[in-house]
């Protein structure tokens, strides 16, 4: 069992996971319960991808790219909110242009090093009680000392069956086999990134996010976090 490992005296805990696996509810859920705050590292490099666009610098150069992260300042609130130069955004980073073009940017070794420092920032907040972190690497790579790591898993047919169903909300000509393509194609990128490829460490928890409600989810959640918390 993970020892209780002060990050700067915080307590940390990750999820990570598969794109579609449900892992930005539970976390966000999980850090209101427990009254910590909230680091959507997925949102990081969305509103990046958003600076290096309202630039017209260029997302598959990392100098541009990099160059552009040191002309603006990107914070996360409590609630994960990330801001760009105080300006929150939150409908822009989900659109189809940040879509297309976040990949490209979080291929850059070198600019997720520098969003990971951003990340770990956050730790020398002064009121903060603890974080709970998402993403493909949150538990590997940005917080890897986190005493309470969770891989997310969900099978890959039903994340399409789901991103199915919202997504034909506001699309009605949206088919299954068109998000299947595009939920595989990200899973294989995502796949290419070495260690910050979504994978659990030897310590994580698995979580079946398959067959229960987001209730269950987290109160396994919270019995994880006891049992490990409670103990230091
Ligand atoms: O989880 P999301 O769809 O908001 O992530 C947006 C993109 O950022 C996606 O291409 C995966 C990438 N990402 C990453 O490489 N590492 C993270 N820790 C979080 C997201």
């Amino acid at each position: 069992m993970a020892q209780v490992t002060p990050l700067d005296g915080v307590a940390v805990i990750t999820l990570d996971g598969h794109c579609g696996s449900g892992k930005s509810t539970l976390a966000k859920q999980l850090a209101v319960k427990l009254d910590w705050s909230y680091i959507d590292s997925g949102a990081w490099y969305r509103a990046l991808t958003w600076a290096v666009l309202q630039a017209e610098a260029a997302v598959d150069d990392s100098s541009q790219v990099l160059r552009v992260l040191s002309e603006i300042k990107l914070t996360s609130a409590s609630d994960g909110v990330v801001s760009v130069n105080h300006q929150p955004l939150r409908n822009q980073l989900r659109t189809p242009l940040i879509d297309k073009h976040v990949s490209a940017i979080a291929d850059h070794f070198d600019v997720r090093d520098a969003l990971n420092e951003g990340m770990r920032f956050l730790l020398s907040v002064d009121d903060v009680n603890g974080l709970v972190a998402d993403g493909r690497d949150a538990g590997t790579i940005i917080f890897a000392d986190a005493p309470l790591k969770v891989f997310v898993e969900v099978p890959v047919e039903l994340r399409a069956q789901r991103r199915f169903e919202q997504q034909r909300q506001t699309n009605p000509d949206v088919t299954l086999s068109q998000v299947q393509d595009a939920l595989s194609r990200r899973d294989k990128h995502d796949a290419q990134r070495g260690n910050a490829a979504p994978h659990p460490t030897d310590e994580s928890f698995i979580l079946d996010n398959s067959n229960q409600t987001v209730e269950q989810a987290v109160g396994r959640l919270l019995t994880w976090h006891k049992q490990i918390f409670a103990a230091g």
